[in-house]
């Protein structure tokens, strides 16, 4: 079994996590109503419900929060951020927002100019979607169908359909569609990479038809690792140099930097270069954010995100980094558990739907499946599947989803080996009595973003 390299880091400062007894974690699933949102974290083992805002901080991040300046306008801090933001990215403008549906909120009615435009994406992630709609947008998701085979290997399963895009650019005629916006890594559909050729054929697809591109970047290092990994001459580049192409074919971004920038809060828009987008932005930015130096964030919060988005590019941290997730996956698959294969870049997803054959996707196949590994093991994962996401606004008929996904998501540099291995053997463990799971049903369920307050309990 490849263990993938060792950690480039020592640990200087550590948490104690405590496993509670079964006896503990079921009255815990009870009292939470069969959602692991609803969990005490105190009551989890290893915590591998989301990357986001999770990650352990470095030494040099730390003493960075020292050199917090607090001024309202003009922080140094802010000056950091924004350099580190045209270094890397190459975007003349950096505006610091709380998270990255801080950043969504405000560039998204910029960019949604009448109601009912589309806004096209290989995969929206939920907030993101959210504030398409909430700014009078549709939401539109055109992955590659190689996406949705979980068994079959394919580079970049992240990548754009990109003759379905065309199709729906002629279908529907420009005009209705405000904007691209390429998610990389495809956090939905696994944490899957989105090809260099395949951002550029974006960014030409949106020349030749005038429709603006942007990037939802909150994993653009990872994605950069699987470029240089993965795509033909691309192996001899820096990371840094991959991200600053990337970057180079969209037109501005929006990021949540509680992933790959290894803080635990921030978000950012960066802006290529088109100075009317930046001042609507920043407009927009001080009733809903904050000034515009600091968007909602202390000046120490930006020292340690600028230093976190150089940590998060470093090539020996993200080998570490992938190598974990790949030695999640490579155990769990030797131990005949069905995943998204090859793994993404921030998480292991299990296909539930094969696992769990007998439970219908209106009984939620890998909501039963993260009950039951937090049942026997006290690990916190997440269903990413219909009880995500959702019903149908008009019919209120329970959509079905294409993947019944049940997702770990390993928080940066905090967990070891031990760990995975802990949830690996719990999950094999239970692929030998996945028959008797039960599926789900509802005792309350709200209208809007149901799984995070939904209460369940089993059908039967
Ligand atoms: N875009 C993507 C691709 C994301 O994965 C997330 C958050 C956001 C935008 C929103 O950023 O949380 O900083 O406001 N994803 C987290 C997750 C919550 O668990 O996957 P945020």
């Amino acid at each position: 079994m490849a263990k993938g390299k060792p950690e480039p880091f020592r640990i200087k400062m550590v948490e104690p996590i405590r496993l509670i007894s079964r006896e503990e974690r079921q009255a815990a699933l009870e009292r939470a109503g069969y959602n692991l949102f609803a969990l005490k974290a105190e009551e989890v083992y290893i915590d591998l419900l989301t990357d986001s805002g999770t990650g352990a901080m470095s030494d040099n991040q730390w003493a960075g929060l020292m050199l917090g300046d607090e001024s309202y306008s003009g922080s140094k801090n802010y000056y950091n951020l924004l350099a580190a933001g045209q270094d890397i990215f190459g975007y003349q403008y950096i505006i610091p927002t709380h998270q990255g549906r801080g950043a969504e909120q405000v560039l998204f009615p910029i960019l949604i100019k009448q109601p009912g435009q589309y806004v096209i994406s290989n995969m929206h992630f939920d907030t993101t979607k959210a504030h398409v709609e909430l700014a009078g947008g549709r939401a539109i998701n055109l992955v590659c169908q190689e996406a949705f085979d979980t068994e079959k290997y394919h580079p970049f399963k992240g990548n754009f359909d990109l003759e379905a895009t065309e199709a729906f650019i002629k279908e529907h005629g420009p005009d209705k569609i405000a904007f691209i916006i390429m998610t990389i890594t495809c956090n939905s559909v696994g944490g899957q990479p989105v090809s260099m050729a395949n951002m550029k054929a974006v960014s030409e697809l949106g020349k030749k038809y005038g429709i603006r591109v942007f990037i939802d970047g909150a994993r653009f290092a990872e994605n950069a690792y699987f470029i240089k990994m993965r795509e033909e001459g691309y192996r001899d580049k820096s990371i840094k140099e991959i991200v600053r192409e990337m970057f180079s074919y969209a037109e501005g971004c929006t990021m949540s930097c509680k992933k790959d920038a290894i803080v635990n809060i921030g978000g950012l828009i960066g802006i290529k270069n088109d100075d009317e987008l930046y001042n609507q932005a920043r407009s927009r930015l001080v009733p809903l954010e904050g000034f515009v130096t600091y968007g909602g964030l202390a000046g120490r919060d930006m020292e340690a995100l600028a230093r976190g988005l150089y940590e998060g590019m470093d090539f020996a941290y993200l080998e570490y980094r992938i190598g974990q997730v790949e030695y999640l996956g490579e155990r769990l698959r030797e131990g005949g558990v069905p995943i998204q294969y090859p793994v993404g870049g921030h998480a292991v997803f299990v296909d539930a739907a094969k696992m769990l054959p007998h439970i219908p996707y209106y009984q939620f196949p890998a909501q039963s499946l993260a009950n039951e590994l937090y049942l026997d093991t006290g690990v916190r994962s997440v269903e990413i599947g219909s009880f995500l996401l959702g019903r149908d606004p008009d019919t209120g008929e329970q959509l079905k989803s294409p993947l019944e996904l049940l997702r770990l998501t390993i928080p940066r540099r905090v967990y070891t080996n031990n760990h995975m291995d802990v949830v690996a053997d719990g999950l094999i463990a239970i692929k030998d009595k996945a028959h008797t799971l039960k599926g789900l049903e509802f005792t309350y369920e709200p209208q809007i973003l149901r799984h995070f307050t939904a209460r369940l309990r089993p059908v039967g």
